[in-house]
């Protein structure tokens, strides 16, 4: 088995369906876990479903069923998008699995010593599902300072995590680990948030107020806070406390948690609070992205903005899609979503590009070679530039970096068709200079085949139709990379291969 690597999404809110900023998250996960899995790692990609909490309870009363059916209902539409959009997850929770539940219940047993009881009074926002302190919110505005909607007060008796005398631990913890919250921006916005007093944690909700929730095991009158048991599935899909999966991942390898800058005030500072105050080390990553725009404005459920990911999908095709959210926007910034941008992306990248060379390539196959690769050598040059693309695509998928991998990728894309230009294939095709043109056209195919294992993270169902074109039977998904130079020489195309030519992999928009 190779070496464990664990990545996870945040676990959505099912009180309404899937937009593009869920699946943004997800396929950029799905696109580092197929990466890592073709370095030989052993992967655990994880995801799932947010269910408990006032606000689920709402949205299901809203269509008069109970929390659980809706609950049901809404997650799997999560499934069934994952599956159009290619997510190789290895497992899906769900808040309401009895496995899950029972951790949580197990880890409040754990914390009851340290848990505080008391009266408080709280600004409440429905949307986050986040309290805030009362100096902490305008009281005649009354707008949540996260997402600027109203918040409401609440008053009532519930328990709390203390959670100021761990905040000198986790500032020098973040201090001393330059990986564990990225981008830069998002670890000085939390070293931010650690100047202050951290107020204690309310973990829990009096039932007759909220009663849609894991029960407390040592309050029949409470139900656990939401997002204390959401953050609790990253180590309940493990096993926790003694899974083997636990310790293969969790210990072994570190948690990389991708999520939106939306929740990283949970997941930087309640979480790694969380797990300190359970004796459990904090994850090795919290990657925070930027979000997706849509005129200006974040895309989202409340805000009635949102753009539904499975009929751009289908409009455009999957690729395009996936393509569009990892190449257009730096991971970690902002971007923003027009179907122009889209179609635009699509036109130069994909169709004139990538997709113009896959064409022209296996159409001179077709006819200045029989429909066959011919023999031939990679030159040490070939062989150099397949190993620098190799080198850049790696640091960038180290650094998290998606769009500088593609970038990488289609330096090759496009130093292949210049060469083209350059080379005239058909002028040596005329000239009869039939040796050059064969080694010349080999070098092409050769490029294609490594193109397709370099994008297959990005592109599956593109790479796949390359690989199937250029004669290959196997499928793609078991090719392992790094490319090394012998890797480059034994599994080059065999001279002969048949190629079996389709139509454009892109058609213009
Ligand atoms: O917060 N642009 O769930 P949620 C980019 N259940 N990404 C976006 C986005 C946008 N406009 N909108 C949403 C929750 N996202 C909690 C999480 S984790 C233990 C519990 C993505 O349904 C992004 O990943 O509100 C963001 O953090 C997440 O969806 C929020 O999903
Ligand atoms: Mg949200």
């Amino acid at each position: 088995m190779g070496k464990p690597f664990y990545l996870t999404t945040p676990l959505y809110y099912v009180n309404a369906r899937p937009h593009i900023g869920h699946a943004y998250t997800t396929i950029v996960a799905d696109c580092l876990a197929r990466w890592h899995r073709q370095q030989g790692e052993d992967v655990f990609l994880l995801t799932g479903t947010d269910e408990h909490g006032e606000k689920v309870a709402q949205a299901a009363q809203a269509r008069n069923l109970s929390p659980k059916v809706f609950a049901d209902q809404t997650s799997e539409t999560f499934h069934s998008l994952w599956k159009t959009l290619r997510i190789s997850y290895d497992h899906f929770i769900r808040t309401t699995d009895p496995g899950h539940e029972k951790t949580v219940q197990e880890a409040l047993e754990r914390l009851r010593p340290q848990l505080e009881l008391g009266i408080y009074r709280f600004w409440y926002c429905l949307p986050c599902e986040t309290s805030f302190g009362l100096s902490e919110v305008d009281a005649a505005k009354a707008l949540c300072p996260q997402c600027q909607r109203p918040v409401k007060q609440v008053e009532e008796e519930d328990y709390f995590l203390p959670l100021e005398k761990h905040r000198s631990w986790l500032k020098k913890y973040i201090e001393d680990h330059g990986e564990f919250i990225l981008p830069v921006s998002r670890r000085n916005e939390v070293l931010a948030m650690l100047e202050k007093e951290l107020p204690a944690l309310c973990i829990t909700r009096p039932k007759e107020r909220v009663s849609w929730g894991i029960g407390v095991p040592f309050s029949p009158n409470h139900v656990t806070y939401v997002w204390f048991d959401a953050l609790l599935n990253y180590i309940s899909a493990l096993g926790w406390p003694d899974g083997e999966k636990f310790k293969r991942y969790w210990e072994g390898a570190g948690a990389i948690h991708l999520i939106g800058k939306d929740i990283i005030r949970h997941h930087a500072l309640y979480w790694p609070i969380i797990l300190h105050a359970l004796g459990v080390p904090p994850p090795k990553t919290i990657f925070a992205h930027g979000w997706w725009l849509v005129k200006g404005e974040k895309m989202s459920k409340s805000k009635g903005n949102i753009v539904d990911p499975e009929s751009v999908a289908a409009a455009y095709g999957l690729d395009p899609f996936r393509y569009f959210l990892l190449r257009d926007a730096p991971f970690g910034e902002d971007g923003t979503f027009s179907e122009e941008a889209l179609v635009k992306r699509m036109n130069a990248d994909l169709a004139n590009d990538l997709g113009n060379l896959v064409y022209r390539t296996l159409t001179m196959l077709e006819k200045h070679a029989g429909g066959r690769v011919p023999s031939g050598t990679a030159s040490s040059q070939l062989q150099s530039e397949f190993l620098r693309v190799q080198q850049s695509v790696a640091l960038a998928f180290s650094l998290i970096a998606p769009a500088e991998a593609l970038k990488g990728i289609w330096d090759l894309i496009n130093q292949a068709n210049r060469l083209v230009e350059e080379k005239a294939p058909w002028t040596l095709a005329r000239e009869g200079r039939r040796e050059e043109l064969e080694q010349f056209l080999y070098a092409l195919a050769e490029t294609l085949r490594v193109i397709a294992l370099f994008l297959w993270p990005f592109l599956p169902a593109t790479t796949e139709a390359i690989w199937r074109q250029l004669g290959f039977t196997a499928p793609l998904s078991d090719e392992r990379l790094p490319l090394t130079l012998e890797s480059l020489a034994k599994k080059s195309i065999p001279a002969g291969q048949a190629i079996r030519k389709e139509g454009p992999l892109f058609p213009k928009v």
